[in-house]
């Protein structure tokens, strides 16, 4: 049985995650789900450059890529709420963070080491997974990251499942969370 869906008037909804933890697969169903318009950072990223992700960590530098990651999206932010789906490494960021907790409800799509190699395997374009051991890297990036991620208002696991499954999940954290007495 479906679950309630949350208002939309709830405003934005933003997931943040590893590569591979289906924040795109999910934001687009979660957004068809909620009758919100779906963005993907990264695409958003590649358009304002002109060029791909990984021409544009190759000509300009993964600094560059940051600092145009955070300006994107904190223009989306700035608009009408929608579902955004986060590269993986902009939660990482301070003040990204700081202007999602402000303008959004933050959701991590946690998933297992496995299941994101598995997912990644199928696309070349991650920098970041180009070079070097692909599992040495994603457990590096969960080391770090993951204790940042846990900052994001709701935690949903990701697993090996039809994504309407994760869906179902994260619409049913999200009527929780509206649903609970606000603690001080
Ligand atoms: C990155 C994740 C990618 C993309 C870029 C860097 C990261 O997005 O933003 O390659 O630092 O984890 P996805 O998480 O959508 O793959």
């Amino acid at each position: 049985m479906d679950s309630p869906a949350p208002h939309p008037e709830s405003g934005t909804i933003v997931l943040v995650g590893l590569m591979g933890a289906g924040k795109s697969c999910i934001g687009q169903r979660l957004a068809t789900r909620l009758g919100l318009p779906f963005t993907d950072a990264d695409d958003e990223i590649e358009k304002a450059a002109g060029c791909a992700i990984l021409d544009i960590f190759e000509l300009y530098g993964e600094t560059a890529f940051r600092d145009g990651e955070k300006r994107v999206i904190a223009r989306l932010l700035d608009g009408p709420a929608q579902v955004l789906a986060t590269g993986g490494g902009a939660f990482m960021n301070p003040e990204t963070r700081a202007l999602i907790a402000s303008h959004a409800v933050s959701v991590w799509l946690r998933a297992d080491l496995e299941l994101l190699l598995n997912r990644t395997a199928r696309r070349a374009d991650r920098p970041l997974l180009t070079k070097g051991d692909r599992r040495e890297t994603m457990e590096r990036l969960m080391a770090e990251r993951h204790p940042v991620y846990g900052a994001a208002d709701i935690v949903v696991d990701s697993a090996n499942e039809s994504p309407d499954v994760t869906v179902e999940r994260v619409l049913a954290a999200l009527v929780a969370r509206e649903t609970a007495p606000e603690t001080a």
